[in-house]
């Protein structure tokens, strides 16, 4: 059952990144699925790996199109990432030596902080992105 379904107010009006963030709640779903079905942790790690990975690669893209636009938001978007991923690597940590149970907390963190990102300081970029013909 999907815990985060994607809805057009998450749109941020550029199609490559509502693409990357869909997958981005689809990886959360995932995870929760396997946390309900009570996978094990080796599992849980594979999908966090992959969440991990998919976000560093999210981030990028972002990240090289606003310094290639000149987006003056970029230093404090960039912060915004840096610190996620931060966060991401911590729980990977902490699960790997079994300190981390990846409960509905987590779950609920990671869909909080994307949604809170995506609706936050990823729209602030739509209208800039709009205006070079970026859609
Ligand atoms: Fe869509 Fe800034 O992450």
């Amino acid at each position: 059952m999907a815990l985060f379904v994607w809805d057009e107010k998450y749109s941020v009006n550029v199609a490559e990144f509502n693409g990357h963030h869909k997958r981005l709640i689809d990886l959360i779903n995932e995870l929760g699925d396997a946390m309900s079905s009570g996978k094990g942790r080796e599992v849980l790690g594979k999908i966090l790996d992959s969440l991990a990975e998919y976000t560093k690669m999210h981030f990028q893209a972002e990240e090289k199109l606003m310094i290639a636009k000149g987006y003056k938001g970029y230093d404090e978007h960039k912060k915004e990432h840096d610190r996620f991923v931060a966060q991401v690597v911590d729980l990977k940590g902490k699960l790997a030596v079994g300190s981390l149970s990846v409960t509905l907390e987590t779950m609920n963190f990671l869909k909080k902080w994307l949604t809170g990102h995506i609706m936050g300081i990823d729209k602030k970029y739509t209208a800039f992105f709009n205006e070079k013909g970026i859609v």
